[in-house]
């Protein structure tokens, strides 16, 4: 069943995962194809509504749209009349009457895209608000990850990083966690909560968490822009206990170890320069992927449902 919006990857189940999961790899081959587009939604609109600053997921939805032939508008916020007081409210409405059909959000706030949602009859999807979901995000890091292993069922996901104000930890751990894979975090005790999903484990030291025996490392940037207070006394510090250094990089090397990153990076504090150019690091495919599964979550929400029904 098609749905609306796509707002949280916690609303769809495991056969909706799979099935976005599926229709990806098709996209994905038309890549390699001199004639990239197909006409599966010549003549819808998408509006690209980003509040907060992005290089991927913005490309990748515009990418994707425009290689399903639909016509994309950037709608130039700092441009816009929220610089005069407009509320986002009165901002959709005005767009609800230019009858787009997908309005792709990003916002600071959580659940500002479902608030949207419920505002439109257009497709509303979720391109990461505050610290809540990026829920397309956790179906390209899902897709990455099974295109090493097809079935991931009881492989294991090392996140490493500042989970606390993490939209992607939060999104990525929870579809991994409906595909059968084993998740643990690992970073500083201020910034991997106690509370959340059950069944993840966490752990504060860097050792402890390598003796786990992760199959994939997963990096986190250290959000400074959602933090008021300090988590931890130094950048510098954080990369001595967390980083990904030379040392560390070979150990990981020699176990066979894949790397993923969501981006954007910050070299030399996650991760060292060499990290980038590791044979294991998938970053590049991650962001490839994203196009295809962008591809498929707008190719499957079905527009002009009832307003305020969003179930997602
Ligand atoms: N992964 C991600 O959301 O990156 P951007 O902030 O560049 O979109």
């Amino acid at each position: 069943m098609a749905r609306k919006d796509l707002l949280d990857i916690s609303a769809l189940d495991r056969t909706e995962i799979e099935h976005l999961l599926e229709q990806s790899i098709p996209f994905k081959e038309l890549f390699t194809r001199s004639v990239k587009k197909v006409p599966a939604l010549k003549g819808k609109s998408v509006l690209m509504l980003f509040y907060e600053p992005s290089t991927r997921t913005h490309s990748s939805f515009e990418v994707a749209a425009k290689r399903l032939s639909a016509d994309v508008t950037n709608f130039d916020v700092a441009h816009s009349s929220i610089t005069k007081g407009e509320s986002v409210r009165e901002t959709v409405e005005t767009l609800q009457a230019m009858r787009t059909d997908y309005i792709i959000v990003r916002h600071g706030r959580s659940g500002l895209p479902g608030m949207i949602a419920r505002q439109t009859k257009a497709s509303v999807v979720s391109a990461g608000d505050g610290a809540h979901a990026h829920p397309t995000q956790a179906l390209l890091d899902a897709f990455t990850i099974k295109e090493r292993f097809p079935d991931p069922t009881g492989k294991k996901v090392l996140i490493i990083g500042d989970i606390l104000h993490s939209r992607v930890a939060r999104s990525t751990s929870t579809i991994l966690k409906k595909l059968g894979v084993e998740v643990a975090y690992l970073g500083p005790g201020s910034l991997v909560p106690r509370t959340g999903p059950e069944n993840i484990r966490r752990f504060t030291d860097y050792k402890e968490a390598m003796a786990w025996n992760p199959d994939f490392v997963y990096l986190l940037r250290v959000q400074m822009e959602r933090q008021d207070v300090q988590f931890f006394p130094s950048l510098r510090e954080y990369h001595r206990l967390y980083g990904i250094n030379d040392s560390r990089l070979e150990e990981i090397r020699k176990r066979g170890l894949f790397i993923m990153h969501p981006g954007p990076v910050n070299r030399g504090v996650e991760l060292c320069d060499a990290v980038m150019d590791y044979e294991r690091s998938l970053i590049n495919d991650q962001v490839e992927n994203g196009i295809a599964v962008r591809m498929a979550v707008l190719y499957w929400l079905k527009p002009g449902g009832s307003l305020g029904s969003s179930p997602s």
